[in-house]
């Protein structure tokens, strides 16, 4: 078989994707422009030139710097549309995309203007792509609580728009359990829940998002394979991990590729899924993510079929739904 062709055409759900992550330096110039909003770096190739990361937090502070230029409802669309587009010509049938309000209401855009226009991109890509789309909120884990319980009032007007809630941002020092309240208060709501755990976090933090926070799946994760006891839960449970090699290579988690673990989760049994994290910053979407780690980790076309149909067990979408495309 021709396995990068097989890839990059069988049908996935992507299922970690922060939309401002998809931000490409062409659409951050030209919203700059377009909302009169002025930029740190001169041009498209100066502000590529920063994308040289050493660990989460330094990608953190060019991500958020980014996300500046993001002020009307359109300007959300724009963004969201060109994500799905993207997504379509990956042959992603299915995406649950993770939006970070508080990264735009702290700058005084009001809530309505990010989750509809985040929306109604989804809703076109319905009708337009065939492509289902959901939205996850965000809290960031930098913020205290408070600031996001307050978030999530501010949201709750808008409930049937988002289908679940997750947590991301600088993970150490930010323990999952810091948002139990917040995390409960979502699950009261009928919400899905999901967070960030073991990127560069502790095993403990995958515990505490686990029994604390009660997720249905955790961000990364890859962390788990130093805790032999959380590996067997994992695998027991079945509990999603949504890992991101391409990120994880950019952000100094894994020296190189070659030296990621996905391997060794798959070969433990773990749910795992293949995802692009904010593929504008890391040089890759979905299948680009496929294509270089089944080269670096030799992976087989059987590893494709498991994480295609993984990535459906691990969807938030009717069972149905996902028996269509199992
Ligand atoms: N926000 C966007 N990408 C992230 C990541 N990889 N980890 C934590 N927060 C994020
Ligand atoms: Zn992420």
């Amino acid at each position: 078989v021709n396995l990068p062709k097989l890839l990059r055409e069988m049908p996935k759900a992507e299922l970690h994707i922060h939309i401002e992550g998809s931000l490409e330096p062409e659409l951050i110039f030209a919203l700059a422009e377009r909302n009169g909003v002025k930029l740190p770096y001169a041009n498209v190739e100066a502000l590529r030139a920063a994308y040289a990361f050493t660990n989460l937090q330094s990608f953190l502070d060019i991500y958020y710097a980014g996300a500046s230029v993001l002020l009307h409802e359109q300007d959300f669309y724009d963004m969201a549309w060109a994500y799905l587009q993207r997504a379509a010509a990956d042959h992603v049938v299915h995406t649950e995309i993770f939006f970070d309000p508080q990264t735009h209401t702290e700058r005084g855009v009001p809530m309505a203007t990010v989750i509809n226009g985040l929306h109604r991109a989804c809703a076109d890509a319905q009708t337009q792509l065939g492509v289902s789309a959901q939205l996850i909120l965000c809290f960031l884990r930098h913020l205290s609580e408070e600031a996001a319980l307050h978030t999530f009032q501010e949201a709750l007007p808008f409930k049937d728009k988002f289908i679940g809630v997750g947590l991301d941002s600088s993970e150490v020092g930010h323990p999952p359990e810091k948002f139990k309240n917040v995390f409960a208060l979502a699950h009261a709501h009928g919400l899905h829940l999901v967070a960030h755990a073991g990127e560069e976090g502790p095993p403990a933090y995958m515990w505490s998002a686990l029994d604390v926070l009660r997720v249905e799946r955790i961000d990364h994760g890859v962390q788990a394979v130093h805790d032999a006891a959380l590996m067997a839960r994992l695998a027991k449970d079945r509990t999603p991990l949504t890992v991101c090699p391409l990120s994880n290579q950019k952000l100094c988690v894994f020296p190189d590729l070659k030296d990621h673990n996905i391997g060794q989760l798959l070969d433990a049994g773990l749910c795992v899924t293949i995802n692009s994290d904010d593929p504008a910053y890391f040089g890759g979407y979905i299948n680009d993510n496929f294509v270089q780690t089944f080269e670096a980790a030799g992976l087989t076309a059987q590893h494709a079929y498991v994480l295609a149909r993984n990535s459906f067990e691990a969807s938030f979408v009717t069972e149905a739904q996902r028996q269509k495309w199992i």
